[in-house]
């Protein structure tokens, strides 16, 4: 019998969708759910060596989600930084790395510090890799990506001929990252909303109807044990 903490996925990617719903459903105001799907990030974080997870990257908010009302976005960046407060010492007790991804030009200069503090904090621990995806878009990454690449090519530093699959990812935010082997999206939306869309070409997907501020280790833990199940064959035959 294979081990299924071998067969699970390494890095595993979730948009955490849902919250306004689960608020809605309550009768009380989308910050209400915001607020509880905050509170169900520690326990998945917490159950990813019990799954053989070793990278956990999240959808926090994305390059669209400045669309929503002023008092909303307003919210979350308070969220955000109390969030990263608050959980600062847990998360660096557990040896959780944190790393945030996506474009920080556009966030409040505190909350910016606050991230670049939790980045510097945990950044010898190993026992699981966060990535928090702030303010991203991979639209956004991509064009991003391609300036600074066009400026290494201005410079003289880069050959357009050496321009690849391989050399292109490392302009990305996630060029430390390992390509994500399955991506969660709970709320029963089957939509990708701009989400790691280079860096999960070839990833597994389970799009469930649980929302956010509901979502479980348990329900965790039995996605990535169905993932053990899959064959992923990368464009080729099984042999
Ligand atoms: C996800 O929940 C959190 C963010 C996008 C910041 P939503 O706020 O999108 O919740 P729904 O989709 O409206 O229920
Ligand atoms: C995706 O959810 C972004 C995050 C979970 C942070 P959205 O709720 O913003 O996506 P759409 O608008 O339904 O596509
Ligand atoms: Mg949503």
């Amino acid at each position: 019998m294979s081990d299924p903490v071998s067969t699970g996925p390494r890095h595993v990617a979730i948009i955490m969708d849902g919250n306004g719903r689960w608020a809605t459903q309550r009768g009380r105001p989308r910050l209400f759910g915001h607020r509880a799907g905050a509170r169900r990030v520690r326990e998945v974080v917490e159950s990813c060596p019990d799954v053989g997870v070793e990278y956990l990257t999240i959808f926090a908010f994305s390059t669209e989600n400045w669309r929503r009302t002023q008092v909303e976005v307003a919210g979350l960046m308070s969220l955000f930084r109390m969030y990263i407060s608050r959980e600062a010492r847990a998360l660096d007790q557990f040896g959780v790395r944190v790393r945030f991804i996506g474009d920080r030009v556009r966030l409040d200069a505190k909350l910016v510090t606050l991230m670049d503090d939790l980045e510097k904090l945990t950044c010898n621990n190993t026992a699981v890799h966060l990535t928090i995806a702030l303010n991203y878009g991979s639209r956004d990454e991509v064009a991003r990506a391609t300036k600074r690449l066009a400026r290494d090519v201005a410079a003289g530093n880069l050959d357009p001929d050496d321009v690849n699959e391989e050399t292109l990812p490392k302009y990305l935010d996630t060029c430390v990252l390992p390509d994500p082997d399955l991506v969660i999206r709970t709320s029963g939306e089957a939509r990708i909303s701009n989400f790691l869309l280079w860096q999960s070409a070839y990833a597994e997907y389970e799009f469930i109807d649980t929302l956010w501020p509901d979502f479980t280790k348990e329900e965790f833990a039995q996605l990535c044990a169905s993932y053990g199940g899959r064959d992923r064959r990368f464009g080729g035959v099984k042999t």
